[in-house]
């Protein structure tokens, strides 16, 4: 594998402040694990007001945006960066719809939301938005560059 390859097919995920205090970090992250993305960054933090605004600054104009923004920086958060064939797309399909009430059986929503504010979890939705908001989030030299043995079981 060529060396940008390895930093391709990356994601942003957040697990929510409310995975937090539902103690549900760990579930949340294992399933994503266990799909075999490859964890490459992570960190816990609140975020600030100007960090979620600039993250959910393509939502500014919603009815939404203030209450998006209160929630997201009303408790810590972890962040994390996923690498994997096809990172952005797998992972939307794992959390399921935004909203917890329609997002299917199987999914991390469908299975442990129902409130459409708390849902647990964020994902880039574009390869374009994940290389934004990891810049948002991380340095160049915090996301890492590795081999996994089990990689080659993974294709
Ligand atoms: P996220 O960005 O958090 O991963 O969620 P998403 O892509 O599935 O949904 P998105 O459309 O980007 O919306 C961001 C978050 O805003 C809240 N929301 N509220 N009241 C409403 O109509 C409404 N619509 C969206 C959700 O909590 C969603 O995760
Ligand atoms: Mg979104």
């Amino acid at each position: 594998m060529k060396q940008n390859d390895l930093r391709a097919d990356l994601s942003l995920v957040l697990v929510k402040p409310d995975a937090i205090q539902r103690g549900l970090a760990g579930e949340i992250i294992s399933r994503l694990e266990r799909k075999g993305l490859k964890i490459v960054a992570m960190k816990m933090l609140q975020m600030d007001k100007n960090l979620a605004q600039r993250h959910y600054a393509v939502h500014e104009d919603k009815a939404f945006f203030g209450g998006l923004v209160d929630f997201i920086t009303s408790s810590p958060i972890i962040a994390i960066v996923f690498q994997g064939k096809e990172a952005v797309e797998v992972i939307r399909q794992i959390m399921g719809e935004t909203d917890p009430a329609k997002a299917k059986p199987g999914t991390i929503r469908g299975d442990l939301a129902l409130d459409l504010g708390c849902n647990l979890i964020h994902g880039s939705d574009s390869a374009e938005n994940a290389r934004k908001e990891i810049d948002l989030f991380f340095s160049q030299d915090e996301v890492l560059e590795y081999r996994r043995d089990i990689d080659k079981w993974l294709g």
